[in-house]
């Protein structure tokens, strides 16, 4: 009864315990042989409470490492274009209007690590998790409409470009620029990356994007395809490096403050859901792919129709359980919602639940955050890691398994809806698709930048492949000359590179040029 901590009379305080339930009378003293030790074996305390702290961390995640969680809910308008939506999707937490669904959102930074700064020139990560009553939907997307591949095989390839070197461990521009200058289906994100949209004011003030196709399905299991996109009620704000550094001088988690402190003050961030949608076919009057994700729909041909709008009202109660070990994944959807072939998404959908098992351990959905709160859940799993919870078995809990004539589980009624999906008839194969026109969105979006966002791309473009090698700078002002004149001929400016200088250049193998492209080529000289 030494230890300093020991429970004095008049003091109301909760006791410490073990996680064993044992009162800890002196938590100041190991139990040794005599005051000046050695120590003994048996000191059940110390050694459970060391041991737990040697194992406080689990892998980051290998991207999205540094986010912020909060919940909220998601209340639904119950149309589409002024129609019931049920005419576009049987989804239940889209019918009705005013139905609410409560959510969890985690924003995040893409490359840096679980402490890095906020302040970086990067996606941000926009998930987020409806608890409905059909199971979780998970929507996994960022704050830019595109992304810089379009095949998952490449994931690794731009992660670990983008990522610090691996003997260095810095951020290299000739890195990210020798993969980029390769891979000329980056160039629509890396337009958007390096203007001031690349690094968002704070998490209140940026979009959100779905970025991959997916499908709605009806009652009558017809399927359109849809893109989502998520309006900020703040306003969409971003920084210039010159902001960005003097944000950072002072403060590596300035977005996590701000939208924790909004939270609390009552200020509750809000942004509503627009769908686009289109025919579920391969449209083959557009000049691009409706799978592409490195491509946006044009609004004017698919307007961007608002369906509901999410709110922020709560915090975090523990960083680690709420935000370190929520885990989302492209392949959690419910009933009415659907994948689309989009070789990204499908390639996604294999990526999360399989880093989530490695990542938080095999039974990850049975923690709070992860678990599907407001739908029934009964599974025939069994055991594993960290097993929590034993879910309901029906009236016979011996059968864990399926079919049974013993009681147990048995499978849902199909209510009638038809299964959908496309019929897909093609020789298995490796190869682009077609359409990949990689310049042309790249331009229209430079286009429609204000003059002093064009000017900040310019020069971000300029810092960064200024220390880069020659011929990765001759190449990205090659595309770049291909992306908008005007663009290719600043940056080829800033560098000393002129048209006639690249003019040389052949497409890079297996490119898809259009006439467009080739017009622009052959001015190039
Ligand atoms: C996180 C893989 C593309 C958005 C992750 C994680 C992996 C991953 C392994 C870590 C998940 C975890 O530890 O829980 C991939 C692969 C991609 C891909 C293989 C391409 C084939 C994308 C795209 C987007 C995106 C296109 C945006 C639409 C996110 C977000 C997170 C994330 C927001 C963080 C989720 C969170 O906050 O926990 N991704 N990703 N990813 N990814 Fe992707």
């Amino acid at each position: 009864m030494e230890g300093t901590g020991a429970m004095t009379t008049g003091d109301d305080r909760p006791v410490l315990t073990t996680r064993q339930g044992h009162p800890v009378y002196d938590n100041q003293n190991q139990r040794t042989v005599g005051p000046r030790g050695p120590a003994t074996l048996e000191n059940y305390h110390f050694l459970e409470k060391i041991s737990h702290f040697d194992r406080e961390r689990i892998p980051e995640r290998v991207v999205h490492a540094r986010g912020v969680t909060a919940f909220g809910y998601f209340e639904a308008y119950g149309t589409y274009g002024g129609e019931p939506i049920a005419r576009y999707t049987r989804a239940k937490l889209f019918q009705e209007a005013g139905k609410r669904t409560d959510v969890a959102l985690r924003f995040s930074t893409v490359i840096g690590g679980r402490d890095s700064a906020e302040t970086a020139r990067d996606p941000r990560g926009f998930a987020i998790k409806f608890y409905t009553e059909d199971g979780n939907w998970d929507l996994v997307g960022n704050n830019l409409a595109v992304f810089f591949i379009r095949d998952a095989i490449k994931f690794p390839d731009v992660i670990h470009a983008l990522k610090p070197d691996p003997v260095t461990f810095r951020q290299e521009p000739a890195r990210i620029f020798d993969f980029m200058s390769q891979t000329p289906e980056s160039m629509h994100m890396l337009v958007n990356l390096f203007s001031p949209r690349g690094i968002p004011a704070t998490y209140r003030h940026m979009q959100g994007f779905g970025v991959n196709t997916y499908r709605w399905v009806t009652a009558d299991g017809e399927s359109r395809l849809v893109k989502y996109h998520w309006m900020p009620k703040a306003g969409v704000r971003g920084l210039t490096e010159e902001d960005a550094a003097a944000i950072q001088a002072h403060d590596l988690g300035h977005a996590t403050k701000d939208l924790h402190e909004a939270i609390e003050r009552g200020e509750y961030p809000e942004w509503e859901l627009l769908v686009q949608m289109m025919s579920d076919d391969e449209h083959p009057e557009l000049d691009f792919d409706p799978l592409d994700d490195t491509k946006v729909w044009p609004e004017n041909d698919f307007p961007a129709l608002p369906v509901g709008r999410l709110v922020l009202d709560r915090n975090v109660s523990n960083n680690f359980a709420d935000n370190e070990q929520i885990s989302f994944g492209t392949g959690v959807l419910v009933d009415g919602l659907d994948f689309s072939e989009d070789k990204m998404l499908i390639g996604r959908t294999f990526s999360y639940s399989d880093t989530q098992r490695y990542r938080v351990g095999p039974n990850y959905l049975q923690l709070p955050v992860n678990q599907a709160r407001n739908a029934d859940v009964r599974t025939n799993q069994s055991d594993g890691l960290m097993m929590y919870a034993v879910d309901g078995r029906g009236e016979n809990p011996h059968v864990n398994y399926e079919p049974s004539i013993s009681g147990g589980l048995r499978e849902a009624d199909l209510d009638g809806s038809p299964e959908v999906g496309p019929v897909i008839n093609a020789r298995i194969t490796r190869q682009r698709i077609p359409r990949t026109n990689d310049y042309v969105q790249a331009g229209q979006r430079y286009c429609l930048m204000h003059q002093w966002e064009k000017d900040d791309l310019v020069k971000n473009f300029t810092a960064n492949l200024g220390q880069c090698p020659r011929p990765i700078q001759e190449r990205m002002v090659w595309h770049l000359l291909l992306v908008e004149d005007d663009l290719g001929l600043r940056v080829g400016q800033g560098l000393g590179i002129s048209a006639a200088d690249v003019s040389h250049l052949e497409p890079l193998p297996g490119q898809q040029l259009t006439e467009e492209d080739q017009r622009r080529l052959a001015g190039l000289g």
